[in-house]
């Protein structure tokens, strides 16, 4: 058995959860469960950061001391987690003491070792990324609030790192990917690399994790939070949880966060001689598509709300659609509903519909029992099977977009059969058994129901009722599955995908 250990970003526990969050949330859970699927044992880690500035801005304006406000606040992911169906295996808050207590020995094993010195130094600060930039970051006009600061810091040496990590991306081709996103730090590292400032003195910042050798300062808050994903698995050379986990089979994050992956926190897992991850994987961003939304239109609608109005399944199903792995993606709500319309209402849900009814009021509800097969029945069930073999290799590759396709085709190519074959006039015909009209609805369902099945990870509780309907439930294989037996009953029910008219 294979182990796959995924993570997410720890999310900021100020901000609102949006679309941003759900989607790279949504795509660790969709590849979890596929690699459940797989026979794989799956870790899924996801969280939030807690510490810094901002949450204790927030919370001086609220009027409540920070550790209130975060307990406040972390509702809102957890909550949203649960309602899209996230299947977390873990969830780690930066401020609970499994994680501080961890941080604290990384420091004091980091500050024996030499790796970490203290320093006064000036320079210009980002108050509003809370951290030190460097002149040229601050000609490029990207960062806001900054203030020349001298201060006393703690130093993590990162510049030692450079040609080590330099020389370990270009040897491992999947260390990070997309591959234009391994050629962008190869470019930023071809500047000197500073040392990371990792403290921030209390007169400025009180919420963080204490300098254990120096109760004058926090740490800086992404050191703190980049060792979550160590910290959630037990993080000590000989603990046994931990070294079942380690090394992350994939860190998810988004393209601005690329930088402090793939250089703090490796150079950091480099320093405390820690095996380094398989994989950082960067996905692009999700842009709002300039649409013009007025009440009139009855368009006004939030990502998250399309989860409420429209299920869970189908945002999950048109986030992981629509965006390919890597690049940018837009999202507005008439790219939902047409996808919505022309995917899962039409090609699958009138094809579900379709084929349960007539062999509903045909065959009394139960599996028709088949004569010989033709080509045209060879050739769909062929390309059924070719289809699970094909989609588990675009999972593997984390193409989910081509997954779907494929997945996609074969409802196509079925509802395509339908027309040329023609059921309910063969029906008028012969229904015995053995007939072309009980041997087409046999094919018809089990293409249904094996090629219905590759899409539950993506839409778990949606497949839940197709398969219902099917008299089916999910097995734990969804590759590799036998024909549904001639004489099994149905269920009820009809097609959970109703089309949205405008
Ligand atoms: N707290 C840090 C991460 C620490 S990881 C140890 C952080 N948090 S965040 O809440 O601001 O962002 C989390 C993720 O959301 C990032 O991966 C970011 O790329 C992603 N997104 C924010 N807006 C987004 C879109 N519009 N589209 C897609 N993802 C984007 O950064």
């Amino acid at each position: 058995m294979s182990k796959f250990y995924i993570t997410t970003p720890l999310y900021y526990v100020n901000d609102e959860p949006h679309i941003g969050h759900a989607y790279t949330t949504i795509l660790a859970d969709v590849l979890a469960r596929y690699h459940r699927s797989f026979g794989d044992d799956v870790y899924f880690l996801t969280g939030t950061d807690e510490h810094g500035q901002k949450v204790q801005q927030a919370s001086e304006k609220r009027n409540v001391d920070p550790k209130s406000h975060v307990d406040e606040f972390v509702i809102r992911f957890k909550n949203i987690w649960e309602k899209l169906h996230i299947s977390n295996d873990d969830f780690i808050r930066t401020t609970e003491k499994r994680h501080t207590d961890k941080v604290k020995e990384v420091l004091n094993a980091l500050w024996e070792k030499d790796e970490i010195y203290l320093a006064e130094y000036e320079g210009l600060y980002s108050v509003s990324e809370e951290r030190f930039i460097t002149e040229k970051e601050a000609e490029e006009g990207n960062f806001r609030e900054i203030k020349k600061i001298k201060e006393k810091n703690y130093f993590f040496k990162m510049s030692k790192y450079q040609s080590k990590l330099i020389e370990h991306i270009q040897n491992n081709p999947d260390f990070i990917l997309p591959k234009k996103r391994a050629n962008e730090v190869l470019g930023f590292l071809k500047q000197p690399l500073n040392d990371l400032c990792i403290s921030r003195p209390k007169s400025r910042l009180e919420w963080g994790v204490e300098i254990p050798f120096d109760a004058e300062y926090v740490t800086y808050v992404w050191f703190d939070a980049l060792l979550n994903y160590i910290t959630a698995i037990g993080y000590s050379a000989d603990d046994e949880k931990f070294n079942k986990w380690w090394p992350a089979s994939y860190h998810l994050i988004g393209k601005d966060i690329l930088t402090t992956h793939s250089v703090y926190w490796i150079t950091m897992l480099m320093a405390m001689e820690i095996e380094l991850p398989k994989s950082i994987f960067a996905h692009g961003w999700w842009l709002m598509e300039d649409e013009k939304m007025s009440k009139s239109l009855g368009n006004v609608i939030r990502p998250l709300e399309l989860a409420d109005k429209y299920g869970v399944g189908p945002l999950r199903y048109f986030l992981m659609r629509d965006m390919v792995l890597g690049q940018d993606a837009s999202y507005s709500f008439s790219s939902f509903m047409s996808r919505y319309n022309s995917d899962l209402a039409n090609d699958f849900g009138n094809l579900v519909n379709r084929v349960t009814i007539l062999i509903r009021k045909n065959f009394d509800a139960k599996v028709p029992i088949p004569g010989v097969l033709g080509n045209a029945e060879e050739d769909i069930l062929k390309l059924t099977n070719e289809t699970s073999e094909k989609v588990k290799s675009a999972i593997l590759e984390l193409k989910i977009h081509d997954a779907i396709e494929l997945i996609m085709n074969v409802f196509r190519s079925l509802n395509k059969y339908l027309e040329l074959r023609a059921p309910w006039k063969q029906i008028k015909e012969s229904k015995e058994d053995g007939s072309p009209s009980a041997t087409c609805l046999f094919t018809s369902v089990n293409v249904l129901f094996k090629t219905a099945l590759l899409l539950h990870p993506i839409m778990p509780s949606k497949i839940d009722s197709v398969l219902s309907m099917l008299g089916q439930k999910c097995p734990k294989n969804i590759f590799d599955v036998d024909l549904i037996k001639e004489n099994t009953p149905l269920g009820d029910g009809k097609s959970p995908f109703p089309r949205i008219e405008v």
